[in-house]
């Protein structure tokens, strides 16, 4: 199991429950109704809890949900269990592990890109052919990483009451070579900290590092700051 998973993660699960993602899910839904139909099988990677795969089952798609995170998967099995999914939670590295393939489509939802710095991103391009079948898309949902800077919306400093944990967050330092800010969560019941690297992907640099392997179909905004790409393994003729 790669060892980059931020440990952060651990804190946020309620963060990314399927109740909190709520709003999210209904926003990218109609983009995802346009490309995931029933009976086709999808591989919803970096999924959390799975509120977007509950999603894409609701759609009539056969999802496989894998996370690195163990909490995220327990709460997915809990949710799916609630709701009488046949969604199948794994845990796995998607930079690592066998997760199978053949899918109809590939699913990064939810800004699951800025977890992984370049080079990380580039290895797991190289996976994605493995994971599609022939005709497949990769669906990559994704915020511009500048947007929030610009837009001067998030504070240096800020607390949250992230249940069931209080956690202090400090925008503590811009990494330019890396194309990432460091962000250091302080678990205020604790007093544990970790830093999170969070990496500032634009669409033209995402679709420089998944281009040279899938051809980009469609580039959809799906607000103010956030896209949805669709890739297909085959180029366009
Ligand atoms: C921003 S959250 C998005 C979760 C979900 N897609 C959503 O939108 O609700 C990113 C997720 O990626 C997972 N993750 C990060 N690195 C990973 C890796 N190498 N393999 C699998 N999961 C990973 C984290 O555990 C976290 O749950």
């Amino acid at each position: 199991m790669s060892d980059q998973l931020p440990t952060v993660y651990r804190w946020l699960v309620s963060e990314f429950s399927e109740e909190s993602r709520r709003a999210e899910v209904a926003r990218l839904s109609p983009f995802l109704a346009l490309h995931v139909k029933p009976g086709m099988r999808v591989l919803d990677l970096c999924a959390g809890t799975g509120a977007f795969a509950l999603e894409l089952e609701r759609l009539g798609a056969l999802v496989v949900a894998v996370d690195a995170c163990a909490e995220m998967i327990a709460r997915g099995k809990a949710q799916a269990e609630q709701h009488g999914s046949h969604t199948v939670f794994k845990q796995a590295d998607v930079l690592e592990d066998d997760l199978g393939g053949n899918y109809d489509a590939v699913t990064f939802l939810g800004d699951s890109i800025a977890d992984f710095p370049p080079a990380q991103f580039s290895r797991l391009v190289e996976r994605l052919p493995g994971w599609l079948a022939p005709e497949g898309r990769l669906l990559v949902h994704y915020e511009d990483g500048f947007f929030p800077f610009i837009a001067a919306q998030r504070p240096r400093e800020y607390v949250q009451q992230y249940d069931p944990v209080l956690l202090t967050c400090i925008l503590s330092q811009y990494l330019s070579e890396q194309g990432a800010y460091v962000e250091t969560y302080r678990n205020e019941a604790t007093g544990e900290e970790c830093e999170y690297y969070h990496y500032l992907y634009t669409p033209p640099l995402v679709e420089a590092l998944v281009g040279g392997r899938l051809s980009l179909m469609e580039r959809k905004s799906v607000s103010d700051s956030a896209w949805l790409d669709v890739y297909a393994r085959e180029a366009r003729s």
